[in-house]
């Protein structure tokens, strides 16, 4: 039987990572994979994490057993953050559960669309590639429409026409912030209209919220989410601490559910609990208790907060440069200094990309992402240069 099975491509993204570990070149530039880097280049551990996971290993007592839904102090205390220190749980009508991962809460919040009668999904493109292979793994249909203009801003008209050609029973997903590959995301004031129009058509938002505290910071990052949560009367919301927690390969994610009330919410978790136990059976615990120890001490979270702010500053200095720079070859910069978070997406062919890895040392995704945060005082000169002969 399983010999019936067809080779299957590497992942693209995760493929890169092993390419620029292999080229021997001392200049190389990895601008691949979404991680965050310090102006050395390194992505370490962050101090609270370490403070945390020592706590962790003096304190804990036992490994057995949680249930489905993990660390629920976890999944609690990072509640204020995400829905605002004023009634997070809207009044109990919002509950979530420990995930593997954002991945883990993206595949949940699409599975329980799925059980709950949604068979398409609108969503603009580009988007980030797993959202596209777990509705293809889960066989829920894809609706596309275009995230952003050439003119490096987000195409409203595009997501006006794909709400209003919304079916009863589709869902949208929308990024949260910090959108991923584009770095493109909504003004507050397209949020206002993109919330109202989700309400008046009925649609199930899921929200996917990876980035919070990288953007425009912690609570401005959460201004969409909070937005549309307050004008629809249901929702599911993925999140992952893998970023603003450097918490990666831990795999540290939530999903969390808003339901019209408090008994319709109880079922939509019973079903989140059968799901996640047919495929994971509980989310690993270390990476979660350890946010769960920051988020409970307050010397430790503003230690969290100090290191969020460092990155986010970094990444807009690093934003700011590349756009100072104007132009490089064909490539218009200047763009990216408003976007937001790791990521834009430069205007370059799969040729051009291709030359820049083989001749320069520069990985980017194929789509033309790159990762802002791997540039530095070091590569930042050579990387616009490259980029100006490439592009010519
Ligand atoms: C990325 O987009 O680079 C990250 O979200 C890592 C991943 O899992 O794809």
């Amino acid at each position: 039987m399983l010999s019936n099975l067809e080779q299957q491509p590497a992942d693209a993204l995760l493929a890169l990572i092993k390419l620029h570990g292999e080229d021997p070149r001392a200049d190389k530039i990895d601008l691949g994979v979404g991680v965050y880097r310090t102006g050395q280049g390194a992505t370490p551990v962050f101090g609270a994490i370490k403070a945390a996971e020592q706590k962790l290993v003096d304190t804990q007592d036992s490994k057995s057993y949680l249930g489905p839904e993990g660390d629920m102090g976890f999944v609690h205390a990072l509640m204020p953050y995400i829905f605002g220190q004023d009634d997070p749980a809207k009044g109990g009508r919002i509950e979530g559960m420990q995930t593997p991962g954002g991945t883990g809460a993206v595949r949940l919040t699409v599975a329980l669309a799925k059980r709950a009668g949604v068979g398409r999904i609108i969503m603009g493109l580009p988007s980030w590639p797993n959202h596209a292979q777990i509705l293809g793994d889960l066989a829920v249909e894809l609706v596309s429409f275009k995230h952003a203009g050439t003119d490096g801003k987000v195409d409203m008209d595009a997501l006006r026409a794909a709400i209003s050609g919304g079916q009863s029973g589709d869902a949208i997903m929308l990024h949260g912030c910090c959108h991923n590959p584009t770095g493109i995301d909504y003004s507050n004031a397209q949020w206002d209209e993109i919330a109202a129009l989700i309400a008046a058509k009925g649609l199930l938002p899921i929200l996917d919220l990876a980035y919070q505290g990288l953007g425009a910071g912690l609570e401005e990052d959460a201004y969409g989410v909070r937005k549309v949560l307050d004008a629809v009367p249901e929702a599911l919301i993925a999140y992952s601490c893998d970023k603003n927690f450097g918490m990666y390969r831990d795999r540290v994610g939530a999903i969390y559910v808003m339901a019209e009330n408090s008994e319709v919410l109880g079922r939509v978790l019973t079903n989140g609990f059968a799901l996640a136990r047919a495929a994971w059976s509980m989310p690993p615990d270390h990476g979660g208790a350890a946010v769960r120890l920051i988020l409970e001490d307050p010397g430790l979270t503003a230690m969290w907060l100090d290191e969020l702010d460092t990155m986010r500053t970094r990444i807009s200095q690093v934003r700011a440069k590349l756009a100072a720079a104007g132009q490089a070859g064909s490539i218009d910069l200047t763009p990216l200094g408003h976007q937001n978070g790791l990521f834009s997406v430069l205007p370059l062919s799969s040729e051009q990309i291709q030359t820049l890895r083989s001749d320069h040392g520069i990985y980017m995704a194929g789509s033309g992402r790159v990762n802002i945060a791997g540039l530095t005082a070091g590569n930042i000169d050579k990387f616009i240069a490259d980029l100006a002969v490439v592009s010519g």
